[in-house]
């Protein structure tokens, strides 16, 4: 595609040289304008962002590595293209590492110059679709506040796309520290609900003879110390999002009052007889065995199934690892904001601004180790390892295994003990091999439940070739 509507400052100050050139671009159907000198080009600069600039680089006054120097700093993605008089091969050295794209030396034909402009407009073009796609891609990576790329998140985030625009209650679970609550308040910011309230309310921070209270509202008198009418949460989330943290360590007493209220979507305050009725989206979460509790009677089981009309789960960290890196980055971009932030607002008093911190980055074997760990507490102990080790590498600007604490520092990625021991005698390398590999195989196929092209991602082997060598074990 000719660039045609492309915008070109073209400076020389040799006008019968400067004409020809204009004339030759104009004809292609490109926007030039002319500027005889290096100050003319910048005050034409200042008021225009020119997609090309072409310049002499022999100019009276300012001359034109300076001119390119001030277009580049203002405008970085500039396509420059210098003209140099003859034999000055240094100064388009020099111009090229300024930030020029290419150059022609004088006597030139103007074939020669249509020809740089041409690639370089199209290398442009090329960069900036690669930067868009990367800026794609890291958007497939994130939903709201979540962060993921394992499969596993992948798969969540199909998820939570299709269940945002209805009102279905869910049901998180996962360990501790692996995002459920984040889960929920993406659910509720990607929802019709949006610009209504998120209350939540955590069962087991508040003691059981209060929660009742809490969830439903109370008038005076209600109960010692009730000593006005209140609100309780749910009515508090009228129109909006409710989140019903650690919904399993409510009472059975009480699990029969809120069964009620989300079957009929009314209730009534403690004390009072009056019925509210309420337009909520539910969302409750667990890190306990919901489905156990209910064999075992700790757990109504229509209130089970009242919760878990849509279930999402939560994997641990330990079992999504690709996670890591992306996770590792998310963290520390966000305590270099936060950092940024403090110095602004230390510095706001006086006069200049320090150019913004960058955030660290880390070794290659602390990321390692930060991979084989196995992380019992989740994305939350991750995190806070990645704001220890960013205070431990104070004035670094590289996060290396040091910075970890002993106990990640000390994780080894699982080394099979058969594959290190060379026996006396000797072995059969082949056969060795062999029994390595049909072992793996065998652990992959297990662990993925029979999913050959899940176990083939874990073995890093295509598909097609796990299948031919599970052919040939089969033999
Ligand atoms: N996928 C993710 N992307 C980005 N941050 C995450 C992600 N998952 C968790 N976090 C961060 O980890 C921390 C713990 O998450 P959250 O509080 O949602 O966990 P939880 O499952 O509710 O844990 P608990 O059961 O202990 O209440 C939060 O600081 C959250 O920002
Ligand atoms: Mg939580």
């Amino acid at each position: 595609m000719p660039e045609a509507h492309k915008h070109i400052l073209l400076v020389e100050d040799e006008v019968p040289l400067r004409a020809a050139i204009a004339e030759q671009l104009t004809d292609r159907g490109y926007h030039v304008e002319q500027a005889d000198s290096g100050e003319a080009a910048l005050a034409r600069l200042s008021d225009f962002a020119f997609d090309v600039i072409i310049t002499d680089l022999r100019l009276p006054g300012i001359n034109g590595v300076d001119l390119l120097d001030a277009a580049v700093a203002r405008y970085p993605d500039i396509v420059a293209i210098v003209v140099t008089g003859f034999g000055t091969v240094k100064d388009a050295v020099e111009a090229i590492k300024r930030g020029a794209w290419d150059f022609v030396s004088k006597p030139f034909q103007i074939d020669e110059l249509l020809h740089a402009l041409d690639s370089a407009l199209e290398q442009r073009r090329l960069k900036s679709e690669n930067a868009y796609l990367r800026a794609q891609l890291e958007e497939r990576y994130r939903f709201e506040g979540l962060i993921g790329k394992s499969p596993a998140m992948k798969r969540l985030f199909q998820l939570l796309e299709t269940v945002a625009p209805t009102s279905s209650t869910i049901l998180i679970t996962g360990e501790t520290g692996t995002g459920k609550e984040v889960v929920a308040r993406a659910m509720h910011h990607s929802s019709p609900r949006r610009a209504q309230r998120f209350v939540a309310l955590n069962c087991s921070a508040i003691p059981e003879t209060l929660l009742e209270a809490e969830l439903f509202g109370h008038v005076r008198g209600a109960f010692t110390g009730a000593s006005g009418n209140r609100q309780g949460r749910l009515e508090q989330a009228h129109k909006g999002t409710f989140f019903l943290d650690e919904v399993g360590t409510m009472s059975v007493a009480l699990q029969t009052k809120l069964l009620r209220a989300l079957q009929e979507r009314e209730f009534e305050r403690v004390g009072d007889s009056h019925t509210i009725k309420v337009d909520v989206r539910v969302i409750a979460a667990t890190n306990s065995d919901l489905a156990r509790m209910v064999a075992d009677g700790q757990f109504r089981e229509d209130l089970y199934y009242r919760l878990n009309v849509i279930p999402v789960h939560l994997p641990p960290l330990r079992e999504r690892k690709d996670d890591i890196p992306l996770l590792v980055q998310h963290f520390l971009e966000k305590l270099s904001g936060d950092r940024n932030d403090r110095n602004d607002r230390e510095r706001s008093d006086r006069a200049g601004k320090a150019a913004p911190e960058r955030p660290k980055t880390v070794s290659q074997e602390a990321m390692r180790r930060l991979m084989a760990y196995e992380w019992p507490g989740n994305v939350r102990q991750l995190e806070n390892a990645v704001e220890r080790a960013v205070a431990f590498s104070a004035g670094r600007a590289q996060i290396d295994v040091g910075d970890l604490s002993t106990e990640i520092q000390q994780a080894e990625e699982p080394v099979l003990p058969s594959a290190v021991a060379l026996p006396e005698e000797g072995v059969d390398l082949d056969r060795f091999i062999a029994h390595i590999e049909r072992d793996l195989i065998q652990r992959s196929l297990e662990r993925t439940g029979g999913n050959k092209g899940a176990a083939a991602k874990l073995l890093g082997l295509k598909r097609t070739t796990l299948v031919e060598k599970l052919k040939r074990l089969e033999k």
